[in-house]
């Protein structure tokens, strides 16, 4: 740090120069992230609400009915009658409450967790800290975990079983309702990581667009994971995690002597309000209806890119059932490359040799429609070059 600090006009001056070196949503160059611009009454909400502390929520009560309030709007949308949670700091923290409550309530000796080899890699930082072990399940020819195999692989040990709803690599939902049956019977958590699908899902249902239910509606559902600050329009960081009812909250509950609450259930002490503010405004604006617009205005373009993408030669990893497209190509990685030289940031998925595109709300269709016209252009030059 410099000993005497620099006017207020020459440091704003140098972040201003350094912002730029940023890409910005709102230029449709960025595709490859589940992130997006803020809405603007969240960023308002987010500027008012900067101080407050919701790991000393005494000293907070408006922010603390705000993280109440939005929590429960998430429920209503999440069926979660009797649901209780908190804002966290993302999908990585809310898995990790998740599956800390699983692993505390079993008492297993040697813990395992059940997850879908499609599962985000958040559970693997997870089952270092809990000292639990993964057990893969593997998936169908639709890329969703096959409940045969996560069956078989039950054992005295399983502490969870994890589902995602919308997986990261191509937004596909596991079979939710099958998990729930044998989480049911075999009396095992299952954990439903709807980071992203979680405020998408529900609103392609009130749509009427076919997608399978995978929320606390199911009796074996115990927690979801859904992320604000992803489809939910929220400054980063803005994650949920949502319990089935109070009871999950002893076993993640530890006391704050010192502070204006007696306990605390987040694994973050100090948390930010202006999370839960932002969450809160953004709900209460856009409203289900709000919300129904955004999904199905993402959804047109991600059938829009899909048959595009055809149209050029382009095949499909699998046919989209959130706004992710993924796609085949002769060198993914290399053309991947390619784009990114023009300004493209697309995801290269070594796991599937494939390039995906996350249909944000901040990509529209004059950006979908440059994207195709530089990938032909990249793809005929290739294809020219390639000939003897
Ligand atoms: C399905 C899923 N779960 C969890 C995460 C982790 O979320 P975060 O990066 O907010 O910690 C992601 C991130 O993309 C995700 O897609």
């Amino acid at each position: 740090m410099r000993d005497k600090g620099r006017s207020r006009k020459a440091v704003l001056s140098e972040l201003k120069k350094i912002l730029a070196q940023n890409i910005a949503y709102e230029d449709g160059r960025i595709l490859c992230s589940m992130c997006t611009a803020p809405h603007s009454i969240a960023r308002t909400a987010h500027s008012w609400f900067l101080s407050a502390n919701l790991g000393d929520a005494g000293l907070f009560p408006g922010s603390l009915k705000l993280e109440k309030e939005a929590i429960q709007q998430l429920a209503a949308v999440l069926n979660g009658e009797n649901s209780v949670g908190f804002i966290v700091s993302g999908g990585t923290e809310a898995n990790l409450l998740a599956l800390w409550a699983a692993r505390e309530m079993a008492g297993a000796r040697n813990p395992e967790v059940i997850l879908p080899e499609s599962a985000h890699f958040s559970f693997k930082k997870i089952c270092r800290l809990l000292g639990l072990t993964p057990v893969y399940a593997g998936l169908d020819g639709a890329y969703r975990v096959k409940p045969s195999i996560v069956e078989r692989c039950i054992t005295r040990n399983t502490v969870a079983i994890v589902g995602t709803a919308g997986t990261t690599e191509l937004g596909m939902i596991d079979p939710i309702e099958k998990l729930s049956d044998i989480a049911v019977t075999h009396g095992v958590y299952l954990h439903v990581d709807a980071a992203f699908g979680g405020l998408v899902i529900p609103f392609l249902r009130e749509l009427g667009y076919a997608a399978e239910e995978f929320d606390f509606g199911l009796e074996g559902v115990k927690s979801i994971t859904v992320d604000p600050h992803k489809m939910g329009m929220t400054p980063i960081p803005a994650g949920g995690i949502l319990f089935r009812d109070s009871t999950f909250l002893e076993h993640i509950k530890t006391e704050t002597p010192y502070l204006t609450e007696e306990c605390q259930y987040t694994f973050a002490g100090t948390r930010s309000g202006a999370s839960a503010a932002a969450a809160w405004a953004v709900f209460e604006h856009l409203g289900r209806e709000g919300f129904r617009k955004n999904v199905r205005r993402c959804m047109l373009l991600t059938w829009f890119l899909s048959s595009q993408l055809e149209a050029l030669g382009f095949s499909l990893v699998a046919k989209p059932q959130l706004n992710i497209v993924a796609f085949k190509a002769a060198d993914a990685k290399q053309l991947c490359e390619k784009l990114r030289r023009q300004g493209w940031f697309a995801s290269y998925i070594p796991r599937l040799d494939c390039i995906r595109i996350v249909v944000m709300p901040h990509l529209k269709r004059r950006h979908a429609i440059e994207f195709l016209k530089d990938l032909s252009r990249i793809a005929q030059a290739d294809a020219e070059a390639s000939k003897p």
